[in-house]
């Protein structure tokens, strides 16, 4: 062993130990006093992995499972971003499991039954309030205590990457946990949280019939019965929103046909592009139905799929961030559900990816893609427009790749699967008639009024010819092909 001068007294007091020139020993991570008494066995780490990873994935798949129907718009973006943590967790934390254990590793089967219990509860929640207590008041901080505690048990030293693991994992869960703290207060009253105390004392005691959540107590032993998870829980496809989306079937002004007509000047374009981006609060409404009902698909398929599902959340908040800027009062707009709605509820999860996957191939022609949407916003000269374009375009790129990864092969060539949505697509284009006819809409044309507070916004005198702007989605369709009857 090399003996410097730092080390070179020899001392039993294994706390005077110090490095070279009072470098701290072992890069800092503990002291040899703590190095030499802390720490989990492999076993130990290992199963309190297991079970950090069990929990992270059944929270993914009920932010997932209530993106679709969950009616208030933060909330629904929110779940976006938790799943999205979620799901990049539950991959690390297998990663780390596989690093320290031969197979099998365990991690397909639930560690305790009451555990999976607990997490059936939360998913069967009957409405929003309930949903809320369950997740960011019984399941988030019992994975942040869980995530604390080895954090504090486990030897830095020996098993350093889980310990690194957990830290960065506990910065992102610490965050959901403040929010859903925010969304609580701001959500749930009094009286329902009252009301619900002997569900939420009943969430408790699953956890101890587990053993906690990671398992380091003793389980208590009690049977418990379920209270919301009797009977199997039940993906709803329907898209809900809040009482500020009105008119969700109208249809009634085509912002493609005014974005790519060359002939109209880029600033007024502005507002198509901001509406287009906030409309896409359909794709995560539609994404979580494929994930909802994926089944048996590798990790990282649900890990891509949401991490695109929260860049399309991203997308319509830079759409809202657009209009508030702008101070239009987005409300006023219909952003229609159509889309998510029909494909949710007319196509199979396959049809609705390849879907998906065509739409997102057509943006990437130049003259009616991404690449011109962002020339537009860069010719309005407004930076906050050319921002949101250049972001909106860099993330259809990984897209693109995400779809070509996981809905090709499934479907065969690429220009079997870009057939394959197209037909899918038209399958539920051919009601734009019918609603008007069943009274669901009136298609009413929005764009003048919103196109008046925008010149007043930019100063400018309306354009007679512009605000005369009346083309619909009756017989085309947003990437400007005819609809097919
Ligand atoms: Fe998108
Ligand atoms: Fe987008
Ligand atoms: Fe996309």
């Amino acid at each position: 062993m090399m003996r410097t001068k730092g080390t070179l007294q020899l001392s039993h007091d294994i706390g005077s130990y110090t490095g070279y020139a009072g470098l701290p020993p072992l890069v800092g991570l503990h002291s040899m006093r703590d190095a030499s008494s802390t720490g989990l066995t492999v076993a130990e780490s290992s199963e309190r992995l297991k079970r950090l990873h069990w929990s992270l994935r059944r929270l993914h798949n009920i932010f997932v499972s209530h993106i679709t129907n969950m009616p208030v718009y933060e909330l629904k973006m929110a779940f976006s971003l938790h799943a999205h943590y979620c799901a990049e967790h539950v991959g690390e934390l297998a990663n780390r499991v596989r690093e320290m254990r031969q197979p099998p590793y365990g991690l397909e089967v639930s560690p305790h039954a009451a555990l999976d219990m607990f997490f059936d509860e939360i998913l069967a929640a009957p409405g929003t309030e309930e949903l809320l207590l369950g997740i960011y008041e019984r399941a988030v901080p019992a994975i942040v205590s869980a995530l604390e505690r080895i954090i504090a048990e486990t030897n830095k030293l020996f098993d350093h990457p889980t310990w690194r693991l957990c830290r960065l994992t506990l910065v992102e869960i610490q965050d959901v946990q403040q929010y859903g703290a925010e969304a609580v207060r701001c959500l749930v009253s009094n009286e329902t949280r009252d009301a619900l105390q002997p569900w939420l004392s009943l969430l408790n005691r699953m956890l101890a019939a587990a053993g906690g959540l990671d398992g380091t107590d003793e389980p208590s032993g009690e049977t418990i019965e379920r209270h919301f998870s009797t009977l199997p829980y039940k993906y709803d496809p329907v898209p809900k929103r809040d009482e500020r989306f009105q008119d969700p079937y109208n249809m009634g002004v085509n912002a493609e046909a005014m974005l790519f007509n060359p002939k109209i000047e880029p600033l007024p374009k502005t507002i198509m592009l901001y509406f287009k981006r906030m409309r896409e609060i359909d794709v995560p409404e539609m994404m979580a139905s494929i994930l909802a009902e994926a089944g048996d698909k590798p990790w990282e398929y649900y890990r891509d799929m949401t991490r695109q599902l929260w860049d399309e959340a991203r997308h319509a908040m830079m759409g809202e961030l657009g209009f508030v800027a702008m101070g239009i009062d987005w409300s006023q707009i219909p952003f229609n559900f159509t889309w998510s709605l029909g494909l949710n509820t007319k196509l199979t999860s396959k049809e609705r990816h390849a879907v998906l996957y065509t739409i997102e191939q057509g943006l990437m022609p130049k003259k009616t893609g991404k690449e011109y949407e962002w020339e537009v916003a860069i010719a309005t000269a407004n930076p906050l427009t050319a921002l949101i374009q250049d972001y909106d375009w860099a993330d259809e790129i990984l897209h693109a790749r995400i779809g070509r990864e996981w809905i090709v092969p499934e479907i065969g060539s690429q220009a079997e699967a870009m057939a394959y949505g197209d037909k899918a697509w038209s399958k539920v284009l051919v009601d734009w008639n019918k609603w008007k006819e069943e009274g669901l809409t009136e298609h009413r044309n929005w764009w003048p009024e919103v196109y008046r507070a925008a010149c007043i916004h930019w100063g400018i005198e309306p354009d007679p010819q512009l605000l005369a702007y009346n083309t619909t989605y009756q017989n085309t369709r947003a990437d400007l092909k005819e609809v097919a009857f």
